[in-house]
């Protein structure tokens, strides 16, 4: 990282020693303008920008270690120690007990729709599996089908259109001797709300239940540790913090083994080859890699207050989990910024947690909507200014229609991520004063 400059943008930033715009001098994206005019970068749930590193080892894989696995030869040997570095990282990220718990694949949807099958050969007709109403459609669908196919039968898990959270109770209404699988999302894509997935685990796990976790939305911003939250199976995609467009699970090792993979016959019979189909985006790989790594830049550099939280950890994994608390800290400013700014203009409704007390239990993804004015119109116009927001319902189907909105078009969804600074988020409240007056 040789494009490291001093200086330091808030006194609030100061404080916890995170470095605004050295972490911003890594995006080249950042500095794009068209037609002079700066660009926004409020669209990161569904897609964040990458730092020059991850590009770099893109290329490089691309130009120096271009081949298939498991050759003799110079290349050959060069990607199996991308592929094994990528296992490792992603172990690193994830506080994972094995690299052989992490399996690669296009996407997190993909990743579900392949992986629901090996699931559904442990269950028999009958059996239930339980999918929350606050998930993105990739967590929910691929059950759907399988209960379809399988004759298994679907119980739905509400949350609170108020508190915008899970009454957990209410899982336990739910959970029964046929409980096969929990399917619930660690952070919502709709509303940002953080969900207690270590709870939602155990309560899976003691009515011997499996958990399958959509950590999609949760890693780009809180630390996330597998053993701590107990789950079975979590998921993520690397587009969504920092990386290429690659899906990551991990998986509990015996469960891997014990699962039947759907595969071909000369593929690897054991975990995690036998379910990474094909052959995988190296290039990929090394830049998800590339990615943990900048995290870990970000650990070694700025977060020295959060090691001790990560003593027992060895050097990559816990400058990653201390990052991680870094970021999230700042990121919480932008999001109270940017929710009480949305709540004091006239009509907007805040669709997610916001008071200022409960900032814990949200990921900075806010979105809005308007008495009048439609989220289309709203993201066209900011769109004219070149900041960029997504509108409608965002995938989390349910969740749309549970707060009433799926009809009226969602809503604008303004995500900021840890490269996003305060003028930023001023920006666009500026133009969504100016946009709704
Ligand atoms: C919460 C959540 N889960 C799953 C997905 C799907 O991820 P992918 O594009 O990797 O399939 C998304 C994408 O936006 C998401 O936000």
């Amino acid at each position: 990282m040789g494009r490291q400059r001093p200086g330091l943008t808030t006194n609030k930033a100061q404080t916890m020693s995170f470095k605004l715009e050295t972490i911003r001098s890594q995006f080249p994206a950042l500095a794009e303008t068209d037609d002079g005019i700066r660009r926004i970068y409020l669209d990161n749930p569904a897609g964040t920008q990458v730092p020059q590193s991850v590009a770099e080892r893109m290329l490089d894989c691309l130009l120096k270690s271009n081949a298939n696995l498991g050759g003799f030869f110079r290349t050959a040997l060069l990607a199996d120690e991308v592929v094994d570095g990528a296992h490792a990282a992603m172990a690193d990220l994830l506080n994972a007990g094995s690299p052989d718990e992490i399996v690669f694949g296009q996407n997190m949807t993909t990743i579900t729709l392949h992986m629901s099958r090996s699931i559904g050969l442990t269950m028999s007709p009958g059996d239930e599996i339980i999918l929350s109403q606050m998930d993105h459609d990739a967590n929910v669908y691929p059950w759907v089908l399988l209960a379809r196919d399988l004759d298994l039968k679907i119980r739905w898990l509400p949350f609170d259109t108020e508190s915008f959270e899970f009454d957990l109770t209410k899982l336990d209404e739910l959970l029964s001797d046929r409980t096969k699988l929990v399917c619930v999302g660690a952070a919502s894509n709709l509303t940002g709300t953080i969900n207690d997935v270590e709870t939602i685990c155990r309560k899976a796990r003691e009515a011997g239940s499996w958990a399958y976790i959509d950590a999609v939305q949760a890693v780009p911003h809180i630390q996330t540790d597998v053993q701590k939250i107990g789950c079975d199976f979590l998921l993520c995609s690397a587009y969504k913090f920092f990386g290429p467009h690659q899906g990551i699970l991990w998986g509990r090792s015996e469960l891997l083994q014990q699962l039947d993979p759907y595969k071909v016959r000369p593929a690897p019979d054991s975990a995690p080859g036998c379910f990474e189909t094909g052959t995988q985006s190296h290039e990929g790989m090394a830049g998800t890699t590339a990615a943990v790594d900048y995290f870990a830049w970000i650990g070694e550099t700025m977060g020295s207050a959060y090691y001790s939280k990560y003593a027992d950890f060895s050097q990559r994994r816990k400058h990653v989990h201390a990052a991680m608390d870094c970021l999230f800290e700042y990121e919480r400013g932008l999001a109270q910024q940017l929710i009480d700014g949305l709540q004091s203009i006239r009509g907007v409704t805040v669709q997610g947690i916001s008071s200022a007390d409960a900032q814990m239990r949200r990921v900075p993804t806010v979105s809005f909507t308007h008495d009048i004015v439609a989220p289309a119109v709203i993201a066209e116009a900011l769109a004219q200014r070149n900041i960029f927001v997504w509108n409608g319902h965002n995938y989390a189907v349910e969740a749309a229609k549970l707060l009433g909105i799926y009809d009226s078009g969602g809503a604008v969804r303004v995500g900021p991520v840890h490269y996003n600074s305060e003028g930023e988020i001023s920006e666009l409240l500026n133009a969504v004063n100016d946009i709704l007056s």
